[in-house]
């Protein structure tokens, strides 16, 4: 049976499946149901500084995007750090840690951005025995508009300095928490690398109005009429998160920095890819807000069984694994050709496939045949765009297949050559014509 258990920045947990800093984690109540349920470890919702508990809106704190079926597909919401006192939180998070001794409990924190607020927080933290901290610099709506969360995030000199202020004022592991919100993520990522972290975690919540009320022109999710933008988060932001681990896990400046891979992921497989991707472990919102924890046992049998069967022993074999595909654009092989091809007795002949390529590709796929509905490819007007592929509502009805080295390519004419050839070195690349010169 493959060891799921996980060693993250020395933190250790009986699996990778950490719940992220949210409502799943606000209490004692949430974070002892959620143990039990098998979760391996958990980031409490983040704490704030001492003094007058935050204040939340009093109505609709979320909004949502559906697919056709109704299942949530993006969550947003505008829900601030936690509101529960920073004294009921300390304690309740020393005695869960005492009730659960093998599973990790770090803390998130977010507080003002100056080193006095810092040191005074971490020693109430170690207090409690946690296992470690999260920074939270990504939650991007309320605390950023008071100079904290992403307002921090954004600004790699910001990160730096406070990374630089815990690491010299606790002995607890630092995860440096990133926001989205921002164009290049790695910049960021570098700046907590050169402050010291243990490990980076991403992503967190991205901007965005979920909705409008086209009777009242209010957006959603709307307080008294008006609406502000909130974090986007759930399934559809997973690609986004993915991208943004792969850029840190391949940088050169931040490569081998563990990564807590945080987005829109809601099964064993989600959670696979994070960490082929380079995430040392996970963490989950969404998911557990919309199933429940016992979600996590699904990703828990899911994941053994996937590593069983390909013969993964244990998280080092599969972390990391795909970093090293991924590339950039210039760097794909111009030699691989591949074409579509539909398999017949799967197809419901639905034409999806046809209208596609017809109205947007390069009409490579037949209607009509001998007077009959029948589709069919065109591999001598096939660009091998994956397109019909996407659209098609029956999975592994279209495939598409490489043609091996030495077959003709009916679209162009030519043999496929058997060689690795890129852009940088392609006739038509103006710069590779100066480098050949
Ligand atoms: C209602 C809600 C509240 C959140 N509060 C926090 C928070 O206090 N601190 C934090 O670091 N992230 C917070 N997050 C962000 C999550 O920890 C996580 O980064 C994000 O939801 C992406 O993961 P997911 O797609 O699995 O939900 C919150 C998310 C939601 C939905
Ligand atoms: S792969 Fe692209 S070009 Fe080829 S049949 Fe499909 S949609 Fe058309
Ligand atoms: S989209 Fe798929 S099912 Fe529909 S006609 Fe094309 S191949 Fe057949």
């Amino acid at each position: 049976m493959a060891d799921l258990s996980s060693n993250f920045v020395g933190i250790k947990s009986p699996n990778p499946f950490w719940l992220a800093s949210a409502p799943p984690t606000d209490k004692a109540y949430n974070v002892e149901r959620a143990f039990k349920a098998g979760w391996g470890g958990v980031v409490w919702k983040t704490l704030g500084e001492e003094g007058p508990p935050v204040v939340n809106v009093n109505g609709p704190r979320y909004g949502a995007i559906w697919g056709a079926d109704r299942r949530l597909l993006g969550l947003n919401n505008i829900e601030l750090i936690t509101d529960r006192d920073l004294y009921v939180n300390l304690r309740e998070i020393k005695q869960v840690k005492k009730n659960w001794p093998d599973r990790a409990l770090v803390v998130s924190l977010m507080v003002p951005c100056v080193e006095e607020a810092w040191k005074a927080i971490l020693p109430l933290v170690e207090e409690t025995e946690a296992d470690g901290i999260e920074l939270n610099f990504g939650c991007p709506h309320g605390m950023s508009e008071r100079g904290m969360g992403a307002a921090v995030g954004q600004v790699p000199e910001y990160v730096e300095m406070v990374v630089r202020w815990c690491k010299a004022n606790t002995r607890m592991p630092v995860i440096t928490k990133l926001t989205p919100n921002i164009s290049d993520i790695r910049k960021p990522a570098r700046a907590a690398h050169a402050g010291g972290t243990d490990a980076v975690s991403l992503i967190n919540t991205i901007n965005s109005i979920t909705g409008v009320n086209l009777d009242t022109f209010s957006p959603e999710p709307m307080i008294d009429g008006k609406g502000t933008h909130g974090g986007y988060c759930g399934p559809a932001v997973k690609p986004i998160a993915m991208n943004m681990v792969a850029e840190i896990a391949r940088d050169p400046e931040t490569a081998g920095l563990p990564i807590s891979g945080i987005g829109g992921i809601t099964t064993w497989r989600d959670a696979a890819e994070f960490m082929a991707l380079g995430a040392g472990n996970v963490q989950v919102c969404t998911a557990a807000m919309t199933y429940g924890f016992k979600v996590v046992q699904e990703m828990i049998a899911g994941l053994e069984a996937w590593m069983d069967e390909k013969g993964h022993r244990t998280l080092s074999d599969v972390i990391g694994r795909a970093t090293p595909n991924v590339t950039d654009w210039q760097y794909l092989n111009l030699n691989y050709v591949a074409k579509a091809k539909i398999n017949q007795d799967l197809c419901i002949k639905c034409g999806r496939c046809h209208i596609a390529c017809e109205d947007t590709s390069h009409q490579a796929i037949t209607s009509l045949v001998d007077g009959a509905r029948h589709f069919e490819v065109m591999e001598e007007e096939c660009v091998g765009c994956n397109l019909c592929v996407n659209v098609c509502p029956v999975e592994n009805c279209i495939t598409m297949e490489p043609l091996a080295a030495g077959t003709l390519d009916k679209r162009t004419g030519e043999v496929v050559k058997p060689v690795y050839a890129n852009w940088t070195t392609h006739p038509n690349n103006p710069s590779a014509q100066v480098a050949a010169e």
